[in-house]
């Protein structure tokens, strides 16, 4: 055979590799709205930049008639290629092959390139879209996925990880993105649960669809599973992009920085008006951080789910950094079981990759309540305490508003090592707020008293002149300055570049118990 025969024959076996299950299945795929595995990388990577490797790569098994039913590539494209320059590892799932259903030869696939993203010091992302384990394969599909999910807890916090879920992924198929930093879902055609509908019905009686049960909607705002929902698969994969944006190639760097326009030394007049005079006024958070940050540019992370606190990345003077905010116009900005896991896994994640983390706090305590107690808010609360206490980024704070109670404590004091704390003038640090202090402390006053609304009203005035300010924390150095708020923008971006070359550390040991 001629060279030009033997080219002629990778050409054709690159074509049959590049067809996946074939026509028909790529046009039922498109048929509903998805698009297929190799349309989904070139979204995602630099034009013309991605390179495969492991295209020849095919199934083992020959039962259930797979001994001649071999498809190039089995059902997974892997390599390598850039986003915005830098270099990122993908795979992507092909749902045309025995439905991205994952056979020990595909795990191998993602294990090779889990391992190469971590020797190299890249980030890794997953596209989705399998039926799980190769039920043809028994045994060594479940250790396919054993051996990826090890990868993938061994590279947590090591190299970023993104799972972007693209099909009805079952089984298997959610448990590796469970355990990567961030999830993206498409609403309409994603799916994640551990058992679909069919199996519910017969297990619990209870009749539910496959978006009800785990669609994008469910996961990015009732279970927290997924961080983003997404409209379609080009506007997801092009949020992936813009996220990598924000993100340092791995735990050893820093995210790059990128210069705006925007001014370092810009004070913003809105944010006289942003905090109502009245204490009891919900505001929008959101309208802080957009006076801010870089261009207003707030990259919000799990914004539909416990919406009481605001997490995501924005810039500061270019410099990427994480931004917690309480949210006083949901549930006054409590903090919460789901608010509490949203903040400590961001806070962490924060910290792995070196990201700063900026704090904007108004928090009126942890919600009450038997559902809250019976739920574990001392458990939960007591990861985000954790998150803060142990994160060893820069972290800087500003109290806008209320600091009260254990939540003073909690969202990065200065006690738990935050580095630089500021305060608006509006802000009130104490143990409680006006009414429940007064409450406590007067029960018997007001209960003797011929006008008990007075008394409480004078009292509560009496306390509000004590407590309700921000004085009494900057006498003790709790706080490092009150600040008009006009200047946020500059002290903040002045307090990073002070803490750029931050050294701080924890105690030697295998790792902490974060109470999970
Ligand atoms: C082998 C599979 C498969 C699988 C789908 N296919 N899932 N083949 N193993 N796990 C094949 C189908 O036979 C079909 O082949 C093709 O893929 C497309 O599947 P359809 O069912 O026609 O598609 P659709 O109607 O869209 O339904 C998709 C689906 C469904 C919801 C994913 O296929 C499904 O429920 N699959 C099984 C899910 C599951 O229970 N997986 C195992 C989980 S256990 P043909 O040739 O007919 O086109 C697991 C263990 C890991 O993963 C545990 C870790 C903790």
């Amino acid at each position: 055979m001629s060279i030009h025969d033997k080219l002629a024959r990778l050409e054709e076996l690159r074509r049959a590799a590049e067809e996946g299950g074939g026509i028909e299945r790529l046009q039922t795929q498109h048929d509903r709205g998805k698009l297929s595995a190799r349309e989904r990388l070139d979204l995602l990577m630099d034009e013309g930049s991605f390179v495969e490797m492991d295209r020849f790569v095919t199934h083992r098994s020959s039962d259930f008639g797979l001994a001649d039913k071999k498809i190039l590539g089995d059902g997974v494209v892997t390599g390598y290629g850039t986003i915005h320059g830098r270099l990122v590892y993908a795979f992507s799932q092909d749902f045309t092959v025995f439905g991205g259903s994952l056979s020990e030869a595909h795990a191998e696939k993602i294990v090779k390139l889990q391992d190469m993203a971590v020797k190299n010091g890249a980030p890794l992302v997953g596209l989705n879209d399998s039926g799980g384990a190769r039920i043809q394969e028994g045994v060594a599909s479940l250790g396919g996925y054993a051996d990826i999910f090890l990868r993938n807890t061994l590279a947590s916090g090591v190299i970023p990880q993104i799972s972007v879920i693209l099909g009805p992924c079952a089984g298997g198929a959610v448990y590796s993105p469970a355990i990567t930093d961030f999830v993206y879902m498409v609403r309409g055609t994603s799916y994640m649960f551990v058992t679909g509908p069919n199996v519910v019905k017969a297990v619990t009686h209870e009749d539910i669809d496959m978006e009800g049960l785990g669609g994008a909607d469910v996961h990015s705002a009732k279970s927290g599973v997924a961080h983003f929902a997404c409209d379609s698969e080009p506007e997801c994969l092009a949020a992936v992009r813009e996220l990598l944006l924000y993100l340092p190639q791995n735990n050893t760097e820093i995210s790059p920085a990128l210069e705006s326009s925007d001014a370092h030394d810009r004070q913003d007049e809105k944010l006289l008006e942003v905090v109502p005079d009245n204490p009891n006024k919900p505001y929008d958070m959101h309208n802080v951080i957009k006076h801010v940050v870089d261009d207003g540019a707030f990259l919000e992370v799990h914004e539909r789910f416990a919406q009481n606190i605001l997490v995501g990345f924005a810039r500061l003077g270019g410099r990427a950094v994480g931004i917690v905010g309480n949210q006083p116009s949901s549930l006054a900005g409590v903090l919460d079981i789901d608010s509490s896991d949203k903040g400590a896994r961001f806070v962490r994640f924060c910290d792995c990759f070196n990201i700063p983390l900026v704090v904007f706090e108004d928090v009126p305590g942890f919600l009450p309540g038997v559902a809250q107690e019976h739920g574990g808010i001392i458990r939960h609360g007591a990861k985000l305490l954790y998150a803060f206490a142990e994160a060893t980024v820069p972290k800087v704070t500003v109290i806008t508003r209320k600091a009260y109670g254990g939540a003073y404590d909690v969202m990065s004091s200065k006690h738990i090592r935050g580095d630089v704390n500021l305060a608006w003038p509006q802000a009130e640090i104490a143990v409680m707020g006006p009414k429940g202090a007064v409450e406590v402390l007067f029960r018997k006053e007001i209960a003797s008293a011929e006008d008990p609304q007075a008394v409480t009203d004078a009292r509560m005035e009496e306390y509000r002149e004590k407590f309700a300010h921000p004085y009494i924390a900057a006498a003790r150095g709790y706080v490092d300055d009150v600040i008009d708020p006009r200047e946020t923008r500059p002290r903040l971006i002045n307090a990073l570049d002070m803490l750029q070359n931050k050294r701080d550390e924890n105690p030697t040991r295998k790792h902490g118990n974060i109470p999970l």
